[in-house]
């Protein structure tokens, strides 16, 4: 039996006097005890939130990106999956279309950030996701399968023992549109099956969240389905009542 996991990330939002005031928030709503939560704040808030009292109570701490590089070095700007490690991190994102939009990152690049990351000890996040024009031409579940090869060919499928994959279609990504539950079970069952295919038992424990415009009022339908196992949440994470209605609906 597969945990559900409800992700929340917090993307390039917030200053310290509201992650303060988000934390406090969160600390004041109910969570069932059988669903993981995390929280992905940027670079900047992840001492803060490390801190603070929520992630004694295994909540877990994630980044949103890290670097291609593992060691320590002349890489300005950059931050080290082994120095997300060193303040408490244990995932981090790897491959969120928006940086493979507006950073360009290649599958290439997020395959050395996955590796990276594992290098680190952390837990990969996985993205994968087709664009609107892709799901148009009928190609989402071409483009979500390459995705995946790209770091699967390389890595190996005994990765993903200790990875979790995220499937957000990218036209539904803080859209507003989210993939009805049918069209999101479709490409998470066509993501396990694939894996399936490498390895049973790792196809069939893999977490497989799903993402875009998740809220209270969708959750409960979506986690319903037979592959999806919690959600990455961006905008609803961010407002501590739905984001706890979230993992509620995922305890259900
Ligand atoms: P959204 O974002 O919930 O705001 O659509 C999800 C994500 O980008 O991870």
């Amino acid at each position: 039996m597969r945990q559900k996991l409800v992700a929340g990330n917090w993307k390039m939002f917030g200053c310290r006097a509201s992650v303060e005031q988000l934390l406090l928030d969160l600390a004041a709503q109910e969570y069932p005890a059988n669903v993981g939560i995390a929280v992905f704040p940027n670079f900047l808030h992840l001492q803060q939130v490390s801190q603070n009292l929520l992630l004694q109570k295994k909540w877990n701490l994630g980044a949103q990106d890290c670097a291609t590089e593992l060691e320590l070095g002349a890489f300005t700007g950059e931050v080290s999956a082994k120095q997300l490690a060193d303040v408490n991190c244990s995932m981090v994102l790897v491959g969120h279309s928006e940086r493979r939009i507006l950073q360009f990152e290649s599958d290439q690049v997020i395959c050395r950030k996955f590796i990276a990351a594992q290098s680190a000890g952390l837990i990969p996040i996985l993205c994968l996701g087709e664009s609107l024009a892709e799901r148009e031409a009928g190609k989402a579940e071409e483009t979500v399968l390459t995705q995946l090869n790209a770091v699967l060919q390389e890595v190996g499928v005994g990765a993903f023992k200790h990875a979790i994959i995220a499937y957000e279609p990218v036209w539904a990504i803080g859209t507003g549109l989210t993939a009805t539950p049918e069209q999101a079970q479709e490409i998470h069952g066509i993501i396990r099956g694939y894996l399936k295919q490498h390895d049973e038992l790792i196809g069939q424990s893999v977490q497989i969240l799903y993402g875009g415009s998740v809220k209270a009022a969708n959750a409960a339908e979506l986690f319903a389905m037979a592959d999806i196992d919690g959600g990455l949440v961006g905008g609803a994470s961010l407002n501590a009542e739905e984001f706890s209605a979230i993992c509620r609906a995922a305890g259900n």
